[in-house]
């Protein structure tokens, strides 16, 4: 299988709760490396630029302040299949049909606050890895 990477960011929920270390945890036991990170605070601007793909979508304003409702932690992770194995380890968007032993079924309270995202395909992955960080700031290894 390919190395690949994705954009994964610990949302406001998850980064309140404190459990960004457990995340981290099942990121490195899944064979994940972190090549790049950084806390933020999202500005509403930012907000609608990564979501903008969703900006019809009836939840898109609520998805905005909750992003921009505290901070979040961003990174980078890299691995073999990176895309599919963080979309498994995140569980299904509602917390409620997540798998047992999945982030979301584990540390998210709801559709809306569902503690982490990940990028869905290599396309994505690119763009949202180039929008938190462009130049040189991830570190391959
Ligand atoms: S996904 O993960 O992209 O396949 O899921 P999708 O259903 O297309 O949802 C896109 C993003 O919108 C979030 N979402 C919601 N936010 C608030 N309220 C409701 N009802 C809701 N439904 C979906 C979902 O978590 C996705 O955000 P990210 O950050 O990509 O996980």
């Amino acid at each position: 299988m390919a190395i690949e990477r994705t954009l994964s960011i610990i949302k406001p929920d998850a980064v309140a709760k404190n459990v960004i270390g457990k995340i981290y945890d099942r990121f490195e036991s899944a064979g994940l490396k972190i090549i790049a990170s950084k806390m933020a605070h999202l500005s509403q601007s930012e907000a609608e630029q990564f979501y903008a793909v969703h900006a019809a979508r009836p939840f898109f304003k609520d998805l905005v302040s909750f992003m921009i409702s505290g901070p979040v932690m961003i990174q980078v992770l890299q691995g073999e299949g990176a895309i599919a194995k963080n979309r498994d380890l995140m569980g299904a968007t509602d917390p409620k049909k997540a798998d047992a032993g999945t982030i979301r079924a584990d540390f998210a309270d709801s559709i809306d606050a569902n503690a982490v995202h990940g990028s869905d395909a290599p396309e994505t992955a690119a763009v949202e890895i180039a929008f938190f960080f462009p130049g040189m700031n991830v570190f391959a290894r």
